[in-house]
């Protein structure tokens, strides 16, 4: 009885606030400043997921960030800003082909990895000595990192393990109780994480993929690595990136990636979806085919195209968990441009990969 009130006590009260997209009521905008000024968290939408933002430089409410999302204090926030120049307060020894990136990518969805200054708290970066900026292109984002006069530190707004969000009601299944504040601007247009690339060593490295794709990044700058750990390979280069440890999604179901040609992953999942319904097993598909005649418990078409597949993955995601899965098989898609960001996360969901 006791733990159980104490319990509700703690619990603060989470105000939930729709803000249009196209054109933010900036009243609201001020009352959600106003609570990351005074060292509160607030969910905000950017383009690509919804973020849980804090003032980056106020290791109080950073540490605001790790508890309500239960993520572990090792892996390191972007900080996002809204003004190119902001760059230079946070990072240090900025290599010459920064500019670049930033001139043909910002506002976007792309996170540099720089040597951090001075007055960037550890927590922030995880206790690491570099620092990760992206500035949004979203304007509720924008609007927001403007009003509060402060660099916002803000992870996804999940709670840890689960997948990111890209709709309000996302963020308060998860975190509902723990934050001030969900502005709730409707669904993330993108739907995955932003692109993440290393440019503090000679050669810049992509350490997560996503809309900004590899193939743009090559053809401006004429080289990048590409982290061993997206290519699938064990990697000691572990440390460079700490995210990459984390599994995203692990939810109860097993999630199984069939890649091969569409013929072949067809005659796969018909022969699994058997096997499993034998073992009494809930099954679920991931389908990147509109017309399928699969019979299993439940089947989401999740787009043909990149993006599409991209916008739709995680809310698909957590339909299956909702619908209480013990198995997903999800077609694997082309790794050419967005499909190399997808299939990331796939990988990073999957307990099983099969080739056919
Ligand atoms: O699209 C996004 O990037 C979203 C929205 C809210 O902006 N944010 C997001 O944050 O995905 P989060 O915390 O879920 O992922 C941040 C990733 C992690 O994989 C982390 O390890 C990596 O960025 N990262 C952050 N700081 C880093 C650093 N100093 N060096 C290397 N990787 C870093
Ligand atoms: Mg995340």
């Amino acid at each position: 009885m006791q733990s159980n009130s104490l319990l509700k006590s703690s619990k603060m009260q989470t105000q939930i606030l729709k803000i249009n997209q196209a054109k933010p009521q900036i009243s609201i905008i001020k009352q959600a400043a106003r609570l990351i000024r005074k060292g509160e968290i607030v969910a905000f939408p950017t383009e690509t997921v919804y973020g849980l933002g804090a003032d980056a430089l106020n290791p109080f409410a950073v540490k605001k960030i790790f508890e309500s999302k239960g993520r572990p204090a090792d892996n390191p926030l972007i900080i996002h800003i809204h003004d190119k120049e902001d760059l230079k307060r946070l990072a240090r020894d900025i290599p010459e082909i920064t500019e670049k990136i930033i001139e043909k990518f910002w506002p976007g969805p792309l996170t540099i990895v720089l040597k951090k200054s001075k007055i960037v708290p550890k927590i922030t970066t995880g206790g690491l000595d570099t620092v990760a900026i992206r500035m949004p292109k979203n304007k509720i984002a924008n609007l927001l990192i403007k009003e509060s006069g402060v660099p916002l530190a803000a992870p996804s707004a999940n709670f840890f393990g689960r997948p990111s969000p890209t709709l309000a009601k996302h963020v308060s299944e998860d975190l509902s109780g723990r934050i001030s504040m969900i502005l709730d601007g409707g669904k993330t247009k993108i739907g995955i994480e932003s692109t993440v690339i290393d440019l503090t060593r000679k050669t810049p490295m992509l350490l997560r993929p996503g809309s900004i794709t590899l193939e743009q990044i090559q053809k401006l700058l004429g080289t990048i690595k590409v982290h061993p750990m997206i290519k699938g390979k064990k990697s000691k280069m572990i440390h460079r990136s700490p995210g990459m440890k984390y599994k995203h999604y692990s939810p109860n179901a097993k999630v199984i990636l069939i890649e091969g040609s569409t013929q072949n992953v067809d005659k796969k999942i018909l022969q699994l979806v058997n096997k499993f319904k034998k073992q009494k097993k809930r099954v679920g598909i991931m389908s990147t085919q509109k017309n399928h005649t699969y019979k299993a418990d439940m089947t989401r078409f999740v787009g043909s195209s990149p993006d599409k597949i991209a916008a739709n993955l995680f809310k698909v995601f957590r339909e299956f968990d909702e619908g209480k899965m013990d198995v997903i098989l999800a077609h694997g898609i082309s790794k050419k441009g967005l499909g190399l960001g997808v299939m990331n996360r796939l990988d990073k969901a999957a307990h099983k990969k099969i080739k056919v």
